[in-house]
């Protein structure tokens, strides 16, 4: 199991450069959430903030945008040093515009994501995956971190497990929102290989010993 400690709860570029620092050994991604104030009512740093976090630290970039019009940005973020890419399926009025950009993104050798908010069901994304690396499952609707982690989420976990093996397809399954070692187990078991936590390990004293908790 892939373990992504979010910077959704942390204030400062400095601050989140920092807590990549101390958990750059232990962790495999830093899951850095953008939100415009749009897409959701939230606002944080954008590429710019991505790009000084690429400067200063060697950890992996797990880069998920939840903003309304991604396709405007997604050079940025790839010259900023995303390694995988996440946009938000609802974001795209035209779907033609998600596969290009999904396309782009693994051209500059980037991991494609494709993430889904908790009533969007799996069903609605079958055409894309054969463009995406990585189904990111929304378990918590997105905007903020230390929400209560939602059950329908196991389901869809199991479901898209199923469909890689089914059309022998090859994406990640990436669980985000209220993880803890108490749904970390089960979602092992579901097929999951990368698990986000945003307050569960920020919060922890010993953040190390918190990562291994839900691998
Ligand atoms: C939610 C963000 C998550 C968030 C997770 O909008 O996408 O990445 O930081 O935080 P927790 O683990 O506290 O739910
Ligand atoms: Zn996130």
């Amino acid at each position: 199991m892939m373990i992504a400690p979010s910077t959704d709860p942390i204030r400062s570029i400095h601050e989140i450069i920092e807590y990549a620092e101390n958990i750059k050994h232990d962790a495999d991604f830093l899951h850095c959430d953008i939100m415009d104030g749009r897409f959701v009512e939230n606002k944080t740093y954008s590429y710019v903030g991505v790009a000084s976090i690429n400067e200063k630290t060697l950890i992996a970039l797990d880069v998920h945008l939840m903003v309304s019009e991604p396709s405007k940005d997604i050079d940025k973020y790839l010259q900023a040093g995303a390694n995988i890419l996440t946009v938000h399926y609802e974001a795209y009025v035209d779907k033609k515009k998600l596969i290009k950009d999904l396309k782009k993104i693994r051209q500059s050798h980037t991991l494609s994501g494709l993430s889904i908010k908790p009533q969007t069901p799996v069903s609605e994304i079958l055409p894309y995956l054969s463009y995406t690396d990585v189904v990111l499952v929304m378990s918590v609707e997105p905007g903020k971190s230390g929400q209560k982690f939602l059950d329908e989420t196991y389901q869809k976990v199991a479901q898209l497990n199923k469909i890689r093996s089914d059309y022998n397809v090859n994406f990640k399954i990436e669980v985000d929102g209220g993880i803890n070692p108490l749904v970390s187990e089960k979602l092992k078991q579901c097929g999951a290989d990368i698990l986000v936590s945003g307050s569960y390990v920020y919060s922890s004293e010993d953040k190390i010993t918190a990562i291994s908790s839900l691998r």
